[in-house]
Formats: structure tokens, sequence, C-alpha cells
């Protein structure tokens, strides 16, 4: 029988090794430890240093995934690398190729901010379902703490560094139940990593930008709200197109942004807080790395077992938000 349906078969995860708490920051910024704790449920996060970079720990999060997947690096087909934190803007999923040895793998980047992971995810299931591909590697990884402005305190509180990754395989059954993806493009103010061009004439008449990116913007308010809002609804439409109800969901792993929204999303569901995965504290908001960094945890830590239904939501910047329902395991 022909294999066209999707299975999640390993996972792995990597952070840097500095980390920084929050009485740290407030040698930075006017704020305090049970400010950010209250208000954010963070309590520290990672941060990559001079040796670390995105490739280094995604690199490192991709190996672990492969050895959990009981396969090798020359197996994987295709490398997608969710980021908006590229080591070069020209990508840098071809460096992990490289450095992981898969060379028979294409491999590119792929940019949707904190959803970049679920965007991933349905990304890398129509490569198999279509039957192209057999063996898909997903990382999500951000090292954001380039392109904090790290005297905002609205913002410089709340993000973090890391990288997580899962190995998608065909499958005879689909574990891939269902999907939705949003964007909406007209609230993209809200959220911004935007570059400034600045004007080089480079001969008379003859003008170019030559500008740089800007540290990260949010209006804080309007993404809560947003978040709040959206991600129950986008949630709900999966569950419709698994066929499943809310009660079914084994566990709920969304984009760990900030743990009011957590709550208040699980609240709006009815799904009860044992069933919600949560890590922010010890990490903040690493963007696309959140979600495979808690599932590679929960996996590790023997809560999440084969069989068990997970729904995910990534929500952030673009705007965009989604949700994946998929079932652990071949
Ligand atoms: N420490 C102390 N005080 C602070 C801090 C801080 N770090 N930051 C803001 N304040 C102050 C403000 O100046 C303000 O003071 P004022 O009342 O004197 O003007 C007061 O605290 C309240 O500020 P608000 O911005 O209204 O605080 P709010 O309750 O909205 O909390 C927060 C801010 C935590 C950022 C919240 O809006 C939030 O979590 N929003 C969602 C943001 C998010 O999760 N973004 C990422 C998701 S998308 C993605 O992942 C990319």
């Amino acid at each position: 029988m022909e294999k066209l349906g999707v299975a999640i078969i390993g996972s792995g995860s990597a952070v840097p090794t500095t980390s920084l708490d929050n009485q740290g920051l407030t040698q930075l910024v006017d704020t305090s430890d049970e400010w950010i704790a209250t208000r954010t449920g963070i309590k520290e996060r990672r941060l990559a240093g001079a040796d670390e970079s995105l490739k280094t720990i995604a690199t490192m999060a991709s190996f672990k995934a492969i050895a959990a997947a009981g396969i090798t690096a020359a197996d994987i087909d295709l490398i997608l690398l969710a980021t908006s934190t590229p080591d070069d803007l020209f990508g840098t999923a071809c460096q992990i190729q490289a450095e992981l040895g898969a060379t028979k793998a294409v491999a590119f980047d792929l940019t949707a901010a904190c959803s970049g992971f679920v965007f991933g995810l349905v990304t890398a299931a129509q490569y198999i379902r279509t039957g192209v591909y057999q063996n898909v590697l997903l990382i999500g990884g951000d090292i954001l703490s380039r392109w904090v402005d790290w005297q905002d305190r609205g913002t410089c509180i709340l993000f973090g560094d890391g990288a997580g990754a899962v190995i998608l395989q065909a499958n005879e059954s689909d574990r891939l139940l269902g999907f939705e993806l949003k964007t909406d493009g007209t609230q993209n103010h809200y959220l911004n990593l935007a570059y400034k061009a600045s004007t080089d004439e480079l001969i008379p008449g003859v003008k170019v930008n030559k500008g740089n990116f800007q540290p990260i913007t949010m209006n804080g308010k309007e993404v809560y709200r947003f978040a709040v809002q959206r991600v129950p609804e986008v949630i709900d439409k999966a569950l419709f197109h698994a066929n499943l109800s809310v009660d079914q969901i084994d566990w709920l792993i969304l984009h760990q942004a900030n743990q009011r929204i957590l709550d208040a999303v699980a609240q709006r569901l009815n799904i009860p807080a044992h069933k919600v995965i949560s890590n922010l504290a010890e990490y903040g908001n690493t963007s696309a790395a959140s979600i495979p960094l808690a599932l590679d945890e929960a996996v590790q830590q023997g809560k999440i077992k084969p069989g068990d239904i997970i729904a995910t939501s990534g929500f952030g910047a673009g705007l965009t938000w989604g949700a994946a329902i998929f079932q652990w395991g071949r």
C-alpha cells in the first residue's frame, strides 16, 4: 500500500547555554521579577552567546530528532527551517543540511514568525501526502535576542532563543488529523521586525536603499486581544476538520507567548489546566521554536505518549495564526 499519510515520529530540541533571569533584566530596564512573572509567567530565558548561532542550535536539535526517529541524515528528503532570524538572509537551512550531512535533502527557510512551526508542519505534510518525499526534517528556530531593543521594557522581557525539530515520515495512516491556517495582513503593524531604508546615491540620479532591520516593535494589548480571540477559533476549525471534539484532546501545546494567553485560550476551549503544556517560565517566547521545544520536553518527560492527540496552535506577526491536530508517533 502506498504510504500517503503523515506521521511525526521523533523530536529534539536545543537552547543556548546562557540564561538571563528576571532579576538580571532589572539591571537593564525599570522592571521587576514580580511584574514580569505575574503579567507573563516568564522567569528566565536563554540567550545565544558569541559562539552560538541559529545554525548551531538548530543542528543540535536536528541531530536529536533524527536519532529519536531512528533514521539517518542520509534518509532525509527535505529540510524546512521555520525562522524569522536567519544567520544569513539568503537562508540558513542549507548550512544545516551541510552540518547534518543530509546530502540527499533539499533545504530552504520558511518565514511565518511565531506561526512558523505550524505553517511548516502543514507545508511538510503536503510533500508527503502527494508522495513526493518520505522523510522531512522540520525545524523551528529563532534567535530573537539579536533583534530585541534591550532598552524597551515592553518587549525585552518577553523573548528568548531556542530551536526544536521533528521528523515527519510517510505512513500508512495519516496522523495529521486536521489543520487551519490564517493570515490578516491588515494588522501587520501590530508586530514588526522591519527593514528601514536609507537612501544612498550611487551616481548622480541613481539612488538605492541601504538600510537595516530595526528592533522588534509590538502593540502588546492588541496582540494579546488578537491571540485570545483567534486562537480558540482556529483550534475549533482544525478540530472540526479532524472530526474530533475538544474533550478528545490529550495535550494542548500553544505557542509559548504568555501564560495569560495560554490560560485564557484553554479556558475558552474548556480544556483543563493539566492538559496544557507550558515551559515559558524557563524559556520565554522563543518564536518559531516554542512549540517544538515544548513538544520535545513533554515527550522527554514521558508526558506525551504514542497515540496521544495533540492540539497545537501558533500565532504572531503577519499577523498569522494556525492550528494543527495530530496524533503523536506512527
Ligand atoms: N516592567 C514594569 N512595568 C512595565 C513593563 C515592565 N517590563 N512593561 C510595561 N510596563 C508598564 C507600562 O509602562 C504601563 O505603565 P503605565 O500604566 O504607568 O503606563 C503598565 O506597565 C501597563 O502596561 P501595558 O503595556 O498596558 O501592560 P499589559 O498588561 O498589556 O502587559 C504585556 C504587557 C505583558 C506585553 C501584554 O500586553 C502581553 O502579554 N501582550 C501579548 C504580547 C505577546 O505575547 N506578544 C508576543 C506574541 S506574538 C509573538 O510571539 C511574536
